[in-house]
């Protein structure tokens, strides 16, 4: 019996959760009235495609939204969670500084010694966590994963700046990777460039059992938005070069849900029509880690997205980080 791992890795489930009812742009628009802040429907709409967000109640903390993901993941993976060697979650909002919200989930689902561990790329976290995944699966460190994007971006929300408030959601989304013999990531590429770290942070921190600066995010709209256009072009060039594609063999396009602005930029230097584009930002806003996996769920599980097409990912946030994945479904 050979000893060398499958080499591929290819998603058997998805699940996606959103917590509690859609908060319509009216609905945000009429509670920032009451603290003075104007903004309305039609600019969110029109500068965004946001039309909703979903915001977890005061009781639920990061982990509570990743369980539920993580859960419907796995049973459209048909698979008991006994038999998951590695658990990642990508979020910027963990329930705690440590231990990760990972070995919480891990805890939560009734199961105890896989790996697990959680991984900070903001928005692009769930892009770096399937890449990590795919890499410990081909090599053999690990034969079935959950990756698991969840976010509480309301907790680091500033209700009193317009500019980010109306922009961002919280939700989860997460897939169950296993080992194959036929290819289901077919290549990934990653990056970052710290020399961005400001134009989209939040700055605070804890020491001494106190908070230190600012702990709620803050933004550059303008600036992220210039340089996303530009690194997901070429992020998703360079991936389709590594996996001997060209675009035209993409099936369906699932940028990181931020601004459909961005999208449709990115769409079309490319040269992909609209229509395959996943669009989930009108009712989710923008779920930060959470964007692509919950995207992606509601693609598959709507009937979109069908087994056997192939799918870029592709994702930019704070950091700067940026990157993309193509597989075959
Ligand atoms: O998830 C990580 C990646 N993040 C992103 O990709 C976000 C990238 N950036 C963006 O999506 C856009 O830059 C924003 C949606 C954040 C902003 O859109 P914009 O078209 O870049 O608007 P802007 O910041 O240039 O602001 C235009 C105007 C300003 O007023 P003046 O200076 O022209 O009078 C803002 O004060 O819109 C005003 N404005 C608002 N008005 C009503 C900003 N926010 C609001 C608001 N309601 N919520």
């Amino acid at each position: 019996m050979s000893l060398k791992p499958p080499p591929y890795s290819r998603i058997a489930g998805t699940g996606g959760f959103l917590p509690g009812d859609p908060v319509t742009n009216e609905a945000l628009a009429m509670r920032l009235a009451r603290s003075g802040i104007e903004t309305s429907d039609s600019w969110i709409i029109e500068r965004t495609g946001i039309k909703a967000r979903h915001f977890a109640n005061d009781n639920d903390v990061c982990s509570d939204l990743a369980l539920q993901a993580a859960k419907l993941a796995l049973q459209a993976a048909d698979c008991d969670a006994t038999t998951i060697d590695l658990i990642i979650v990508a979020t910027s909002t963990p329930d705690m500084i440590f231990p990760s919200t990972a070995c919480i989930v891990q805890q939560k689902l009734g199961v105890r010694g896989c790996a697990a561990f959680d991984v900070q790329a903001v928005c692009s976290g769930f892009v770096y966590a399937l890449t990590i995944a795919d890499s410990m699966i081909r090599t053999g460190a690990a034969s079935k994963a959950l990756v698991i994007g969840a976010e509480v971006f309301s907790r680091i929300l500033d209700f009193s700046d317009r500019t980010t408030c109306v922009l961002f959601g919280d939700g989860a989304g997460a897939v169950v990777l296993q080992s194959s013999d036929t290819p289901g990531i077919l290549a990934s590429e990653l990056h970052a460039d710290g020399r961005y770290a400001n134009i989209l942070c939040t700055p605070g921190t804890v020491s001494g059992g106190k908070i230190l600066g600012d702990p709620l995010l803050k933004m550059d709209g303008p600036a992220v938005f210039r340089l996303a256009v530009n690194v997901l072009e070429e992020v998703a060039r360079s991936v389709l070069v590594k996996a001997e594609r060209t675009a035209a063999d993409i099936d369906w396009l699932i940028p990181h849900q931020a601004n459909i602005r961005i999208m449709h930029g990115t769409a079309k230097k490319l040269k992909l029509p609209f229509e395959k584009l996943i669009v989930t930002v009108a009712e989710h806003g923008n779920t930060s880690a959470a964007s692509i996996p919950l995207a992606l769920d509601d693609a598959v599980r709507r009937g979109k997205i069908r087994p056997g097409e192939t799918v870029m990912l592709e994702a930019v946030g704070g950091g700067i980080t940026w990157g993309a994945v193509l597989l075959d479904l």
